[in-house]
């Protein structure tokens, strides 16, 4: 596949803190929310409360009508996976 595969472990150090972008899963699509942070009409801390994890749920709990997939679509990074097994 042309996306980069993003395990929960990579995905929960991207933050936006120290640094790093801040990156966040929405229905197994992962995106770099920095550069559109400051366009978010709900303000940036909370976007950032999706921020290094997965915000499918608070998505959806707020605006489920919101096209996210052609607004970020140049934000996207890859694919949300499981975690490999130890030792694969
Ligand atoms: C508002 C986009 C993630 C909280 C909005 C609006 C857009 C948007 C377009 C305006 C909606 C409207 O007026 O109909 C996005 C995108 C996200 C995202 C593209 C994904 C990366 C989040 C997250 C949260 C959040 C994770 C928080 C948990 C809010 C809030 C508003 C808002 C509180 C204001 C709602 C209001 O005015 O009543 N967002 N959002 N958003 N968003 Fe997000």
């Amino acid at each position: 596949t042309p996306y980069m595969r993003v395990p929960p472990s990579l995905l929960k150090e991207k933050t936006g803190r120290r640094g790093k972008d801040a990156w966040m899963a929405v229905n197994d699509k992962v995106y770099n929310i920095t550069p559109y942070a400051k366009f978010h009409p709900g303000g940036v801390p909370e976007l950032m409360r999706g921020a290094g994890r997965d915000g499918t749920r608070l998505f959806g709990e707020i605006h489920p009508w919101v096209n996210y997939e052609t607004m970020l679509a140049s934000c996207l990074v890859g694919l949300l996976v499981e975690e490999p097994e130890a030792g694969s």
